[in-house]
């Protein structure tokens, strides 16, 4: 699990009287600290996901200087270091396929450098998961710090925020926007630097890693650019010395009672289906696993709270405004463990208990009473069925309520090429009621799980003022979309999975009430259709590795290599 005691090195490489020591102390005065500050203690990490190629990440730089004061005002040593990120628009294939490259960077510089303990600064959707995955794997005290949500934006006079360009680009494509409009929303859409202004991956990454003890209470939220974020980033530093004078490593914190305060924050926000992976690879990490059924059974009992964009209509910082993710966790009352601990070491009841005693805080329509929820329960459906009988995930807080049980009948496109050349075709064999089905873009098929579970709308639809229908694949979907949308179909089509032998015209039913997906469509029937091709094993580099090692999406699409020991395991849910 940790790699503690095996290859781990810590801040005693700076004392040591013997060439090694004057070695480590000497090149660290080359660059011009003084006698007395290369021999502070703990020396605390800053791994820093900066990256003028992940522009929301771009506030790290000015976020990592305050870390620096809070360690330093502490005592410590702060040795800030880069590592890979991660940029939702510009890499491909897909950040999911690099996510655990950045872990096993964030793992080995931590193991392999001389730090008593880490801060993590992520922000955009897969630096966080990463950060919290190779942090967890070894196994010193580490403390996290998101980016945090850049501001709402403005267009037309009206609040923009990003998951609005969904809908907008379907009024691009029937050609309600023109090009000045279209052009002068690039401009204004993304309105400064921080992370998607909604509940997506990102924030709801930021939120879970504040549940799971990962992060100072009540940070998530704070504005990317203010002076409170600022002023937590100090904290953050200040923590990071204690943790690693106290010594507790992140397996103390993300326990399996946290990791359930984690998916029912997941649910009660109803945050990004992203999460119910990133979560497990997480778990994964510890020997923990949240499991199918669990999720099922929590899902069932957490009510939505937040109604916030993209599901619903209010803005994030209406939710900040009403307690941020203290006041999430304050309503869900006996659904929480409160013994789990905070970011601050202490049980969650004691900061619940403070919180409770701050005044200010203003009672919003973004965050609910318990007594009045925005739904009952079930934010996310976990579903299995015939055409999935490993699992997949529908976010019923994201899909018109009439689509949450449908039968219709399949309209099959292999891959995002076949999609793009037909959905939009006059003649394609398609009605409101059909079930839009996509496969091909797994784990391994995509390769990398792209974000692509939301298929469009085909246009001769759209005209007619079709705005949602079921579409399942084994894709992923953006944190910031929503649609009746099937995602993380397993065993996806490329391994093997049920979906690579959908015809089209078959009947789909999806029950997301009772949990279900089926095809239905006879046994022999199926065992006489040729299943999807698996796709060529690279030969060389990364992609060779990805491709022998990645696993489904029930087990966070780690590498099965990185994953803790299955005797770690065993016993829990699967
Ligand atoms: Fe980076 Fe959304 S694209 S946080």
């Amino acid at each position: 699990m940790s790699q503690i005691g095996t290859q781990t090195r810590n801040g005693d490489a700076f004392h040591s009287s013997d060439r090694d020591g004057f070695l480590h102390r000497a090149f660290l005065r080359g660059s011009g600290r003084s006698e007395q500050s290369v021999r502070a203690r703990p020396v605390i990490g800053i791994a820093n996901s900066w990256s003028e190629l992940n522009p929301c990440n771009a506030g790290l730089r000015q976020l990592a200087e305050a870390v620096k004061r809070g360690i330093t005002r502490a005592g410590g040593l702060a040795l800030e270091f880069p590592t890979i990120s991660l940029s939702e628009p510009f890499v491909r294939p897909t950040t999911l396929y690099l996510r655990n490259l950045m872990a096993m960077d964030v793992e080995e510089m931590i193991t392999a450098s001389p730090l008593d303990g880490v801060v993590l600064l992520g922000g955009c959707d897969k630096t966080v998961p990463a950060q919290l995955m190779g942090a967890a794997s070894a196994g010193k005290p580490a403390i996290a710090l998101a980016a945090g949500p850049r501001a709402t934006g403005r267009w037309n006079g009206e609040p923009q925020t990003i998951d609005d360009l969904w809908p907008l680009a379907d009024k691009r494509r029937n050609g309600e926007i023109d090009d000045v409009r279209w052009a002068r929303l690039e401009g204004c859409l993304i309105p400064g630097v921080g992370t998607c202004n909604v509940l997506g991956t990102a924030v709801t990454m930021a939120l879970l890693a504040e549940t799971l003890g990962m992060a100072l209470p009540g940070t998530s939220l704070l504005p990317a650019t203010s002076a409170a974020r600022a002023a937590a980033a100090e904290a953050t530093g200040r923590r990071a010395v204690e943790l690693a004078r106290s010594g507790r490593a992140p397996d103390q914190f993300i326990t399996p009672e946290a990791l359930e305060n984690a998916f029912r924050v997941l649910c009660a926000v109803g945050g990004s289906t992203n999460a119910v992976i990133h979560l497990e690879a997480i778990a994964g990490r510890l020997g923990h696993r949240l499991g199918l059924d669990a999720m099922t059974e929590w899902s069932r009992t957490t009510p939505v709270l937040a109604d916030v964009r993209p599901s619903g209509p209010h803005l994030l910082e209406d939710l900040q405004d009403a307690g941020a993710l203290p006041a999430v966790l304050d309503r869900l009352g006996h659904l929480v463990h409160t013994d789990a601990l905070a970011g601050t070491g202490e049980p969650w009841s004691a900061v619940l208990e403070r919180h409770r005693e701050q005044d200010g805080r203003t009672e919003s329509p973004a965050l609910r009473p318990a007594a009045e929820p925005v739904f009952e329960s079930g934010a996310l459906a976990l579903l299995r069925g015939t055409l999935a009988p490993d699992g997949a995930v529908f976010k019923r807080s994201g899909a018109e309520p009439g689509l949450w049980r449908h039968r219709g009948r399949a309209v099959v496109f292999d891959g995002p090429a076949d999609l793009h050349a037909r959905i939009d075709d006059p003649d394609l064999d398609v009605d409101a009621d059909s079930v839009l089905v996509l496969r091909g873009v797994g784990p391994l098929g995509g390769p990398g799980m792209p974000e692509v579970g939301q298929l469009p709308i085909p246009r001769k639809l759209l005209d007619k003022g079709v705005t949602d229908m079921v579409r399942i694949s084994d894709a992923r979907m953006s944190g910031t979309a929503t649609g009746a949308v099937v995602l993380h179909v397993a065993p996806e089509s490329a391994a093997g999975g049920p979906l690579g032998l959908v015809a089209d015209g078959d009947v789909i039913v999806l029950d997301a009430m009772t949990g279900r997906l089926d095809l239905e469509v006879e046994a022999a029937e199926l065992a006489r259709r040729t299943p999807a091709a698996v796709p060529a094993a690279p030969e060389r580099g990364y992609a060779a590795l990805y491709h022998r090692h990645i696993t489904q999406s029930p087990e966070g699409c780690d590498f099965d290599f990185l994953v803790a020991a299955r005797s770690a395991r065993e016993g829990e849910q699967s």
